[in-house]
């Protein structure tokens, strides 16, 4: 197993995933977290993504002997092969957190930072030596969800990728490699790209934002969640895959992408999507929502598994 020490900066909704996930492949994880609740909220973490860890086959689900606490971050650092992480969204907070445990990391460990929106050449800067700092952005939760975002540039050692990608697909995820650093990365844009037509759709009235959600999450979701746009649209091809897809269907597509809209997230229409997903949710909590999304998250992973 590559990288059996551990450690985890900053352990809130992503750290404390990354930490449950980390210790239930067998690894030992040292979290630092300033806030006085870190360690129960770690442990709620341990013990919620527990079952689903266990039945994604984990044997270690669950093992809060293999997490340790410390208020200091370098001692956090000390020993660890790999570190991740996953402090507020703040460049200065990042960049405070590098300069204290950059004197005591070890010469081969990897940091990789879970930042949805910063740039790596920012974060960069805040190492003496930025060469073992990669972005590492996962998926909430990251537990669950196997997307990592990988990206590294010509300040990046070599090796340093490849041996960062090994270590999160050894933890069953599934990497992808930026080349260029655009602001969200890849995965993000594409979601907001999506929502922005469906905002756009609900205000300009042609359907419900509750209509609009089923049509993604009924119709071309399911497929996406298998293979992805442009390997689907081969498919749709025929015989003649995906240059008879773009012959065929491409005018039509160049016409839709002319009409597409766009988004501002005015106050009202903060207030229709709050109506709309008010009527969708009919009376389920956040938590009760977010419990049936990673119950059906849970299955999706489960059936993937044994079909691949
Ligand atoms: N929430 C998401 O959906 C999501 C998804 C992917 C990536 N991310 C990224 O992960 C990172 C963390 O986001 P989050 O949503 O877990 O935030 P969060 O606010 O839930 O957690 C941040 C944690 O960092 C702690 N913290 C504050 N100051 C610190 C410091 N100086 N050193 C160490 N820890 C400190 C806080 O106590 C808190 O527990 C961000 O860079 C964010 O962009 C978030």
């Amino acid at each position: 197993m590559m990288f059996t020490k551990t450690a985890v900066l900053g352990a809130g909704t992503i750290g404390a995933s990354w930490a449950a996930l980390f210790a239930a492949s067998g690894r030992e994880v040292t979290v630092y977290d300033p806030a006085a609740d870190a360690e129960a909220r770690v442990a709620r973490m341990v013990e919620a993504a527990a079952g689903p860890l266990a039945e994604l086959g984990w044997e270690n689900a669950g093992d809060l002997s293999r997490i340790r606490y410390t208020a200091d971050p370098a001692d956090a650092v000390v020993g660890a092969g790999f570190i991740q992480e996953s402090v507020p969204e703040r460049l200065d907070i990042k960049h405070d957190l590098y300069a204290r445990i950059e004197p005591v990391l070890e010469p081969g460990a990897i940091i990789g930072s879970s930042t949805s929106g910063l740039m790596l050449g920012q974060m960069q800067d805040g190492f003496a030596n930025p060469g073992r700092l990669v972005l590492a952005h996962p998926f909430n939760p990251p537990h669950l969800i196997p997307l990592v975002e990988l990206m590294g540039n010509d300040r990046t050692d070599p090796d340093v990728l490849d041996a960062a990608q090994k270590f999160y697909e050894d933890l069953g995820k599934v990497c992808i490699r930026l080349h260029k650093e655009v602001p969200g990365h890849v995965a993000n844009r594409l979601q907001a790209a999506l929502w922005r037509e469906a905002i756009h759709l609900a205000a300009e009235g042609v359907a419900s934002v509750g209509d609009i959600d089923r049509a993604i999450a009924h119709g071309p979701g399911l497929r996406w969640a298998i293979m992805g746009p442009s390997l689907l649209f081969h498919l749709a091809g025929g015989d003649k895959g995906m240059r008879g897809l773009a012959h065929h269907l491409g005018p039509a597509f160049e016409t839709w992408w002319a009409d597409l809209g766009t988004a501002h997230l005015t106050p009202e229409v903060v207030e229709m999507l709050v109506k709309g997903v008010d009527d969708e949710a009919a009376g389920k909590s956040v938590a009760e929502l977010a419990d049936q999304r990673d119950r059906v998250l849970l299955g999706y992973l489960k059936t993937r598994a044994a079909l691949a």
